[in-house]
């Protein structure tokens, strides 16, 4: 059984696996090498061959228990034919929405758009560097695209005042968004991942009247269509304010906390296998440091199931040989 299906599948607390977030990324000099040859961010996520390579950068590195195929949520709306650009120091832009425009997109377009990805997770996933670890395929949840669909870039602190002004648009783009994400895992999963993790890092935005609509029941219809297909999923409801109602509403077979989270406190009210929560600016200290906090961590989580990670992910400026220590840190545990 591969490691993180033992975690998440066999509730296992022997062991705690460990992979993070943005694993593959700019911290890494590699990286850095190709990126400087391929400005353009989504044309590198599209090029199967350079996706397959970076996504197995880190684990020539390290010795990490999954992969995390090396793709963007935004993959979801370009698919849709919405414009999609990374700017440098600034993040996505995204062109304007047109409902008009994206609805007449069927799965057949969709696919054909973003189809190296699925070629990329095929390769990963086929690479003997992988029979004893997870391929993790993910997606961004409804309510995070729908984010970014609709502002166009990173919302920063707080959503546009009128936002949800005119609800109609906001529950068709929602029902688009869904049906999409659904064909988007579908494929993953067939090209061989074997865990599909959903990034919400918007949730917080939301007050707790609006996680229902938003967040819980898009994310449970996705949750179960993932289970549905015999995959683990993992939530990541970055700083939600309600974990706990979260977890007993969506039921995902892990759930990831943000570093805000108070570890000790979600240990006594959730019951589902827990992932992350380091503070990945803790990787900008010292080895002393380092072993202090994720000592914390897996100390706190020994009788329970838990999957080794961060609260968000790795800093560009991180150092590799500090993550190289955690990584040992954790395996020596
Ligand atoms: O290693 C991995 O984790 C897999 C690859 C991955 C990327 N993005 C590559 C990437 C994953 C899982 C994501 C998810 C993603 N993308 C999220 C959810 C997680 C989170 O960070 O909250 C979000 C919100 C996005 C959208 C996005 N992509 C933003 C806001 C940015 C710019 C911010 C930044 O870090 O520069 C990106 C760019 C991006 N996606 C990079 C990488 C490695 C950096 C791009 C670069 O090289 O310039």
């Amino acid at each position: 059984m591969k490691p993180l299906h033992k975690i998440l599948i066999n509730k296992d607390t022997t062991f705690n696996p460990i992979w993070v977030m943005r694993q593959a990324g700019r911290y890494l000099p590699e990286f850095r090498e190709i990126r400087k040859e391929n400005p353009d961010f989504v044309k590198l996520c599209l090029n199967e061959d350079l996706s397959y390579e970076i996504t197995l950068q880190p684990l020539k590195r390290f010795n990490l228990d999954a992969a995390i195929i090396f793709s963007d949520i935004l993959m979801l709306p370009y698919g849709l034919d919405q414009k999609v650009k990374f700017i440098k120091n600034f993040g996505p832009e995204l062109g304007k929405l047109n409902l008009h425009e994206i609805s007449k997109i069927d799965e057949t377009n969709f696919i054909e758009k973003i189809n190296n990805v699925y070629k990329a997770i095929k390769k990963v996933s086929s690479d003997p560097a992988l029979n004893n670890k997870n391929t993790i395929g993910f997606v961004g949840a409804p309510w995070t695209l729908l984010v970014y669909m609709i502002n166009q870039q990173s919302p920063k602190k707080n959503l546009k005042k009128d936002f949800f002004k005119d609800e109609p648009f906001i529950n068709k783009v929602l029902f688009i968004i869904e049906k999409f994400l659904k064909i988007h895992i579908k494929n993953q999963i067939e090209n061989g991942a074997n865990v599909i993790q959903i990034f919400d890092s918007w949730a917080g935005l939301l007050e707790e009247k609006d996680l229902p609509k938003y967040v819980y029941f898009p994310t449970l219809n996705l949750v179960n269509y993932v289970k549905s297909l015999d995959t683990p999923v993992i939530c990541f409801p970055r700083e939600i304010k309600n974990y706990i109602e979260f977890c007993e509403t969506v039921k995902p077979d892990a759930v990831n906390i943000d570093y805000n989270v108070n570890p000790k406190k979600i240990l006594k009210d959730i019951k589902i296998p827990i992932q992350g929560g380091l503070d990945p600016k803790i990787l900008l200290t010292d080895r002393e440091t380092i072993k202090k906090e994720a000592s914390k961590y897996l100390n706190i989580f020994k009788d329970h199931p838990y999957i080794f990670n961060l609260g968000h992910g790795v800093l560009p400026e991180t150092d590799p040989n500090m993550f190289e220590y955690l990584v040992k840190t954790v395996k020596n545990y």
